[in-house]
């Protein structure tokens, strides 16, 4: 069988043979001590990337997340979210169980939402209610397709919270795609936000890792929450080396991932039985995401359809009954895509 092609996420890439010799390189330290070289440099780089004061390296983007709403608020504070946010659907609980806050649900096409919407959540200031701290924004939004927020949208949330005293939180997991996909300076983004968690091993390519940057008294906050949940990390400068390599050579190809992402999209919408999900349908494959839905006509469902896959050798995700999701990323070619669009017509055509 030819080599599986593997689209069920951009973390599953593996360290490039280039990416591991710069690991070995690492000068190493103590990072919980404060001492490890390679965090220092990459903390130093990426919150220079965002124009902040400071950052932290954190071993994954939940803790990225979970960190930055720890240090933005205290129990019984409510975060203002999407619905659809990685925050809300696939961090266990995390705002409730490691932060004691609430989250009021915004709604909306793409995982996005308004300035306005942003304004009819808050709370009035009262007793009897939780008090509205932070709002969370992720970019590229996941479940919304991959979607980038446009940038007009971004900065009338900023400029609406900061007016209203309220905190502001960047899930930017895949902001490198955002970046890469609209032009926008990582900095630029970075302005209207006061923290922004970025992955390394998502698109980027790295074994492991996110960072957050944001003021010194905050990312101070960031690094004891850090190591209240576990995640202080010690010869890190092994990871840390990882990600600045990534950071160095695989940010701009990310538009190959796009390209590839477009062409699966266009493929898959050509079977039929099949459709690009509503909001790609709408605004077009934007990032690395692909999500399809399969018609009530074929006889079977996203677990069925994505096993008959992987019996082939195309590995993709059911993320609801109907619903499939194909990622593209640094292991998977133009020839692995054309691939996989053979395979799922074949299956699809056969059931
Ligand atoms: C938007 C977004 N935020 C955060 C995360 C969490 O990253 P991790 O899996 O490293 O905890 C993910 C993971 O896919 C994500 O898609």
């Amino acid at each position: 069988m030819s080599e599986l092609v593997d689209l069920r996420s951009d973390t599953v890439t593996r360290p490039t043979p280039a990416m591991r010799e710069a690991m070995m390189a690492a000068p190493l330290g103590d990072d919980v001590l404060g001492d490890d070289p390679t965090v220092r440099l990459l903390e130093e780089r990426f919150a220079a990337l965002l124009r902040k004061e400071a950052a932290c390296f954190v071993p994954s983007g939940a803790m990225a997340n979970q960190t930055s709403i720890r240090a933005h608020t205290e129990p019984g504070d409510e975060i203002i979210a999407h619905e659809e946010s990685h925050i809300v659907q696939y961090e266990g609980g995390g705002p409730a169980a490691l932060s004691g806050c609430l989250v009021r649900f915004l709604h909306g096409a793409r995982g996005q939402f308004t300035a306005e919407d942003v304004l009819g959540a808050i709370r009035a200031r009262n007793d009897h209610f939780p008090v509205t701290k932070l709002v969370v924004v992720e970019n590229t939004q996941n479940r919304g397709g991959g979607a980038v927020w446009p940038l007009a949208v971004l900065e009338r949330i900023s400029a609406a919270s900061r007016e209203k005293g309220l905190r502001l939180h960047l899930d930017g997991a895949r902001l490198w795609n955002a970046h890469i996909a609209s032009g926008v300076a990582m900095s630029r983004y970075g302005a209207l936000f006061d923290t922004v968690a970025c992955c390394f091993s998502k698109g980027l390519g790295a074994p492991v890792g996110s960072a957050v940057a944001g003021d010194v008294p905050t990312i101070a906050r960031v690094r004891r929450f850090r190591k209240q949940f576990g995640g202080g990390m010690r010869q890190s400068g092994l990871l840390a080396a990882a990600a600045l390599y990534a950071m160095d050579h695989h940010v701009t190809r990310l538009a190959e991932d796009h390209a590839n992402a477009r062409r699966l999209g266009e493929g898959l919408s050509a079977i039929p039985g099949l459709a690009l999900c509503e909001d790609q349908r709408t605004h077009g494959v934007e990032t690395n995401l692909v999500f399809f839905d399969i018609a009530a006509g074929v006889a079977f469902d996203a677990a069925a359809l994505c096993e008959r896959l992987l019996a082939k050798g195309v590995y993709m995700l059911p993320t609801r009954a109907r619903r499939v999701r194909a990622v593209t990323h640094l292991d998977v070619s133009r020839a692995g895509i054309e691939r996989a669009i053979g395979v799922v017509r074949e299956v699809v055509a056969a059931g």
